[in-house]
This record gives C-alpha cells, sequence and structure tokens, in this order.
C-alpha cells in the first residue's frame, strides 16, 4: 500500500476542484495547495501595481523583473479547515476571489515566465509526498507522474451557478449572465493558451459532478484513492 500519494486535481473553473481537493488534504491528513490563489495572488499584485490594464495588458518586462520577489504562502487554520493565502505577508483570500481578479487572471496565467515560476513552487511544495494539489496542469505539467490524477468538470450552467451562489451570499454585487460570461470566457482561455492550456491528462480519471451530490462525489473520489494506493 502506498502512502503519502501526490493527488492532482484537474479541471475547468468553478467546477468545486477546490472544494474537494480541501476535503480529501483533510480526511488523509495531507497538504493542500489551490494553485489557482497563486495565480490570483498575482494578479491582484499587478492590479495593485499598475502591472495590467483594463484590457488585460500586462506590463511584462516590469513584472518579470520582480516575479522572483512575489511571496505566496498559504496557511491553514487546523480547527476550521480554513485556508488563507497570503500575498507579501498579507492575507488576500478574500480579495483575490473578487470578479475583478476573476476577470483579469487568465492574461496573468498565460504568461511563461509566471508559469515556470508558479510551477517549481509547486513542485517544491509536494517534494514529500502527501499533497492534494488543484488546478489546470498539476496532471500534465506539475506532476505527471502523479499517483492519482482526477480531471473534474460539469456544466458551464451549473459552474456559473455554484459561483454566483458563492460570491453572492459574501455580499458581491454580480448578475448570472456576467457570472456565466465569465465562465465560459476562463474556460476557452484556459484550453487555448499557449503554455500549459487546460487538458485532461491520459491517465486521469474524469468526474463529472453536474448531476452528483457532494457525498455521491467523495464517495467516489475515496474509491480513486484506494485503486492509486495499491497500485
Ligand atoms: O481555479 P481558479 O479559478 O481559482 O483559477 C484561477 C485562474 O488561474 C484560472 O483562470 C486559470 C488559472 N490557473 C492556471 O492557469 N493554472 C493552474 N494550475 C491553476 C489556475
Amino acid at each position: 500500500m502506498k502512502e503519502n500519494l501526490v493527488i492532482a486535481i484537474d479541471g475547468f473553473s468553478s467546477c468545486g476542484k477546490s472544494t474537494v481537493a480541501k476535503q480529501l488534504a483533510r480526511h488523509l491528513g495531507y497538504i493542500y495547495v489551490d494553485t489557482g490563489a497563486m495565480y490570483r495572488a498575482v494578479t491582484l499584485f499587478c492590479m495593485r501595481n499598475h502591472l495590467i490594464d483594463n484590457d488585460g495588458n500586462v506590463s511584462a518586462d516590469a513584472l518579470e523583473s520582480v516575479i522572483n520577489t512575489i511571496d505566496i504562502k498559504f496557511t491553514c487554520d487546523k480547527p476550521t479547515a480554513k485556508n488563507t493565502t497570503w500575498l507579501n505577508g498579507e492575507n488576500v483570500e478574500d480579495e483575490i476571489r473578487r470578479i475583478e481578479v476573476s476577470d483579469k487572471v487568465s492574461y496573468v496565467s498565460r504568461i511563461g515566465f509566471v508559469r515556470s515560476r508558479m510551477v517549481s513552487l509547486q513542485q517544491q511544495m509536494g517534494v514529500q509526498g502527501g499533497i492534494v494539489m488543484d488546478g489546470r496542469d498539476i496532471g500534465t505539467v506539475v506532476f505527471p507522474n502523479a499517483d492519482l490524477k482526477i480531471f473534474m468538470t460539469a456544466s458551464p450552467e451549473v459552474r456559473a451557478q455554484r459561483r454566483y451562489d458563492e460570491l453572492t451570499a459574501k455580499g458581491e454585487t454580480v448578475t448570472f449572465s456576467q457570472i456565466l460570461e465569465n465562465v465560459n470566457q476562463r474556460d476557452y482561455l484556459d484550453q487555448h493558451r499557449e503554455i500549459a492550456p487546460l487538458r485532461q491528462a491520459d491517465d486521469a480519471k474524469v468526474l463529472d459532478n453536474s448531476n452528483l451530490t457532494r457525498e455521491e462525489q467523495f464517495a467516489l473520489i475515496l474509491q480513486m484513492v484506494e485503486e492509486a494506493r495499491k497500485e
């Protein structure tokens, strides 16, 4: 039986990857890494430092000269299982989830040097195993030899509804159509970017959760973990 697996969870935006990845990490006593939060944190850094304009044009040279100094860390509060993302020592967990950041993140995450820096940080975090990492390129680029690769998906409408509920619960004023447009646009950009586009790894197990309850989904994932332990 294998211990300390490396588990890669990839898939489209807003299909519940981070919720399930967090739940799985907690269940197994593993570390959880939300790689989307890292790209969001770099995007927030760009927005605050005027390195990106409203059309998504990034001042690449200026960003490249500081990319290695951007410090991104995660902490997890054990009793509540709440994860916090820190950007240069500041708690940015709520700010990186805002729609303004979601609208711009694809322009930052498609840049080669941003991706190489994030991938190398992610690989360092996974050296010891015992990790659940979610993102778009975890099974294809970050950990091509992961012990278990899961590719999650759900229909765009189901995903937009989930994100809409999440944001309105936090008091953000957004419309469903605005969210659906953002989901569709990010799907397109994530799948069509030149470097590390979102795609299913050949050896990934597909999980479409459009019609699954959280409990059903988690039971399926635990089965996958058990199988991966035996391999
Ligand atoms: O999972 P998320 O929606 O928080 O991700 C934010 C953005 O970051 C998403 O539009 C795609 C990008 N991303 C990426 O390119 N590679 C990853 N490993 C994770 C996220």
